[in-house]
């Protein structure tokens, strides 16, 4: 099994978007089909934004310094999507909001993925080798393990964000 880092995160985004499809695809008024679906798509998206946070940024943020301008604007894209996650975790499919803030998050997330894979992903490939990718990707394996499940609550998410800059 590979553990190119690239390789991994972008099997993670393939599975994110299958999620993101089949809300999509839900009838307006199966709420709990939509909320099963918020439920998967909140958890594969924690843990995908904590490896990446970190993992892969500061990896490449210390290997390729000409990516410095992406990675932050990455992070802070992250943290948008942390805060939607953190909100649809404590709000129910009969809440007004519910679908609206889904459909942000699905908006959001989409584009960054779209940004990570064409715009910055492949950068990284033609720089580090495949020797130092696998180094990654085996380290985010590791951290995956016990990558949180849930999203911090608002409150808490501001300090997560300030300590990765520490
Ligand atoms: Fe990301
Ligand atoms: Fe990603």
């Amino acid at each position: 099994m590979s553990t190119d880092a690239i390789v991994l995160l972008k099997e993670d985004h393939k599975e994110i978007r299958r999620l993101f499809r089949a809300f999509e695809a839900a009838d307006e008024d199966a709420k709990a089909t939509k909320h099963n679906l918020v439920d998967k798509i909140v958890e594969a998206l924690t843990v995908h934004t904590y490896i990446e946070n970190e993992v892969m940024y500061p990896m490449v943020r210390e290997l390729v310094p000409e990516l410095e301008r992406n990675i932050l604007e990455s992070f802070e894209e992250h943290h948008v999507a942390d805060v939607l996650c953190a909100e649809l975790d404590t709000m129910g499919p009969d809440d007004e909001r519910f679908d609206a803030k889904t459909t942000v998050l699905i908006e959001a997330v989409s584009r960054h993925i779209e940004e990570e894979e064409h715009d910055w992903f492949p950068q990284v490939r033609e720089t580090l080798g495949r020797k130092e990718l696998q180094g990654i990707g085996a380290r985010m394996i590791e951290v995956r393990a016990t990558a949180p499940r849930r999203p911090k609550q608002p409150s808490a998410l501001r300090k997560a964000a300030d300590a990765i800059f520490g």
